[in-house]
């Protein structure tokens, strides 16, 4: 149950702006006035699972209506947005040997095809967005199957939960397995009938799940286009430009477009509410083509990583003018911890010369994903009005971590060893519009 007037103390930190590329030490100087707000122990109001107000500790105390939480000496965060990650994909984390292509074919494929089993899908669903909030992640962009039920099981979990989540059925109509692969009238019927039934109720959205390019005939592109112009609100999600086997691969099946991106644009997939995870291989034309719909990457070094996919150039996307968040992309990222995902996004930026702030890395998961999803006045701050969905973390666990928060002298040095040092271990307490969701840990 939702408290109906709750105060939550805590160190709180959250954005009002894009902090940038800026260093720390360029930072500091500039403060509030860089999008950091930064709100040592304060009291963090909440009335109907909405956020109203912070107060300093020093000199105030919520009054006997107000149920109080007492977390003091610990960092207290909006919940994480994940925009990209496959919830039937924890069956297959952490699988050995491949690049994209292959781990497809070899892992997922196969995994995915369990999820026509409404019961297991339902059991799944639970486990995911469980496992999702035991990391301190509140919202998600997320892929479950081909199959309407694994969709349906999934958006209905959310429901239970009353989490902000954008999903929607796969959409396959070639180049996979039979039994996971639909066909543009089944499919536009299926997501039909999921948007009736999802789309706009309680938090959730419904996103059109092109899987990538190779998975969709030109014919379900342009359903799934029309879908998109016709009813107000979608997003839609998918791939590009991950590895440059799939990358030729495309090309050969698209001739007739400029580029992967291209072949999205022209069935009129892009717009201010499409997520395309990964987007190394892009050229500037494609950078200024996201720039001009609005269209954002999901950044996933986790698992470009790990699938041996390449660097992003996360900076040049920006330069460009166009959006990126960051996602876990699990399974083919290996952990479901925002902390984890940006502690690798640093050194794939490292990789390149560049160098991401504790800052410019808290932003892109929390009030910056809520931007570039159109949810800013929802999600990702503690913006009054925004719902109550936030994280409560230790600041350290375990002797190495404690030592080094001892030893950190301002904010941003604890603050990036804590980003680099911590995981879904340092998780406290966890609220979703002000309910408390706190998945009981088994040890
Ligand atoms: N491209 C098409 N499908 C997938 C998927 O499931 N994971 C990743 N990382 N890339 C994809
Ligand atoms: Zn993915």
């Amino acid at each position: 149950t939702t408290p109906a007037r709750l105060a939550v103390r805590g160190d709180l930190l959250d954005f009002t702006a894009d902090p940038g590329w800026a260093s720390p030490a360029e930072l500091a100087g500039r403060g509030a006035a860089a999008g950091i707000r930064w709100r040592p122990d304060h009291w963090l109001m909440i009335e109907q699972g909405r956020i109203v107000g912070a107060e300093p500790a020093a000199t105030s105390t919520p009054g006997a209506d107000w149920q109080r939480i007492d977390h003091r000496g610990r960092l207290i965060l909006p919940g994480f947005i994940d925009t990209h990650v496959h919830s039937p994909q924890l069956d297959v984390i952490a699988s050995h040997g491949t690049e994209l292509l292959d781990w497809l074919e070899t892992y997922t494929f196969p995994a995915e095809q369990r999820y026509a089993d409404e019961a297991l899908a339902v059991e799944r669903s639970a486990l995911f967005l469980d496992a999702l909030l035991g990391h301190g992640t509140t919202s998600a962009v997320v892929f479950p199957t081909v199959h309407r039920v694994s969709a349906e099981a999934l958006l209905g979990a959310a429901h239970a939960r009353g989490m902000r989540l954008v999903a929607g059925k796969v959409l396959m109509d070639r180049h996979a397995p039979p039994a996971l692969c639909d066909d543009v009238i089944g499919a536009e019927a299926d997501s039909r009938a999921l948007i009736e039934r999802w789309h706009g109720r309680g938090r959730l959205a419904y996103a059109l799940t092109v899987r990538f390019a190779p998975t969709s005939t030109p014919a379900q592109l342009a359903m799934a286009g029309r879908l998109l112009a016709e009813v107000p609100g979608l997003y839609m999600q998918t791939h590009v430009a991950e590895n440059r086997d799939e990358v030729r691969w495309v090309a050969e099946l698209f001739p007739e477009a400029r580029s992967y991106l291209d072949v999205y644009h022209r069935a009129g997939l892009l717009n201010g509410r499409s997520v395309l995870a990964h987007g190394i291989w892009l050229d500037d034309t494609d950078r200024r083509l996201l720039a001009d719909t609005g269209a954002q990457i999901a950044f996933c070094p986790s698992s470009n990583l790990f699938l041996g996919s390449g660097l992003l150039d996360w900076p040049a996307l920006e330069a460009a003018g166009a959006r990126v968040s960051v996602a876990s992309d699990v399974g083919g990222g290996t952990s479901l911890s925002m902390q984890r995902t940006l502690a690798d996004g640093y050194k794939v930026l490292a990789l390149q010369g560049h160098k991401l702030s504790a800052w410019k890395a808290l932003y892109g998961a929390t009030a910056g994903a809520a931007l570039a999803l159109g949810l800013e006045g929802e999600i990702g701050s503690f913006a009054e009005g925004c719902c109550a969905d936030l994280v409560v973390w230790d600041w350290a666990r375990g002797p190495v971590g404690e030592h080094r928060d001892r030893l950190a002298t301002g904010l941003h040095e604890r603050l990036f060893a804590w980003l680099t040092l911590s995981d879904e271990r340092h998780l406290v307490q966890v609220l979703v519009a002000g309910r408390d969701l706190t998945p009981t840990r088994t040890a």
